[in-house]
């Protein structure tokens, strides 16, 4: 009952957000570094020659498991040095030059959006003639981005796509909130010593208030 409440209440709300496309849950797994990883690197590679993360820096990516030596060769195309953030080689003014619209900083994409949103969002681009660039997309309709992935999509079969998807998503979560892990293990050691305290806490009250009565 309070399942099919939840799925009333909220079901209007996903539709509205998607434009009428219902969405598909991105299977993320926030801990999985090798996922995060291949987020990364396709990030860099498909969608770094237009949006950038200017709160990301590249020597933060220590915390996904890479060394520096691996960010250094492997992730900055764009950069010289290890601590700058991942900033767009494209201007603005490019960029709506273009596009006729910049093409948005994703650091925090995935908070507005959702990591719902963005799995279905890089998932249902299809071929449109009336677009200026020949594509379209299903929860963002009219959409000024081309299908970048469109070659990778074709080469790969439908599992895979939704695992370079699913990893791609996993990493711009992770750009939205870098600490969101070690804040969430830190929230457990915390509960656990209160746990402990507590314990003593009661043994001691109970110490105390023995020989009184
Ligand atoms: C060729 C340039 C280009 C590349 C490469 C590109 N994008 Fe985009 N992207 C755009 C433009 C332009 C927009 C703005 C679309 C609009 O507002 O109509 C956009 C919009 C978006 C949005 C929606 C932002 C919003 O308004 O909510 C997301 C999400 C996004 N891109 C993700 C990606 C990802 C992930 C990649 C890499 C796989 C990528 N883009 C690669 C040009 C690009």
């Amino acid at each position: 009952m309070r399942k099919l409440l939840a799925a009333l209440l909220f079901a209007p709300a996903t539709l509205l957000a998607a434009g009428g496309q219902a969405l598909d849950p991105a299977p993320i797994e926030p801990r999985d570094l090798v996922s995060l990883q291949a987020g990364a690197r396709t990030f860099v590679n498909y969608c770094m020659n237009c949006h950038g993360a200017q709160y990301m820096r590249y020597n933060r990516l220590t915390d996904i498991g890479l060394t520096e030596a691996q960010i250094i060769d492997n992730l900055m195309f764009s950069a010289d040095k290890v601590g700058e953030t991942m900033k767009v080689a494209m201007s603005t003014k490019d960029g709506k030059a273009w596009f006729g619209v910049p093409p948005p900083d994703l650091s925090v994409i995935a908070r507005s959006r959702g990591a719902d949103w963005l799995y279905t969002y890089l998932r249902t681009f299809y071929r449109d003639e009336k677009s200026a660039h020949g594509w379209n997309n299903k929860v963002f309709p009219s959409v000024a981005m081309p299908h970048v992935l469109w070659k990778l999509q074709a080469e790969q079969s439908t599992v895979q796509y939704d695992t370079t998807a699913r990893d791609l998503v996993n990493f711009l979560v992770y750009v939205g909130e870098p600490s969101g892990q070690s804040r969430k293990s830190i929230g457990i050691v915390v509960l656990f010593v209160l746990v402990v305290l507590f314990v003593f806490a009661y043994a001691m009250k109970k110490a105390f208030w023995k020989d009184v009565r």
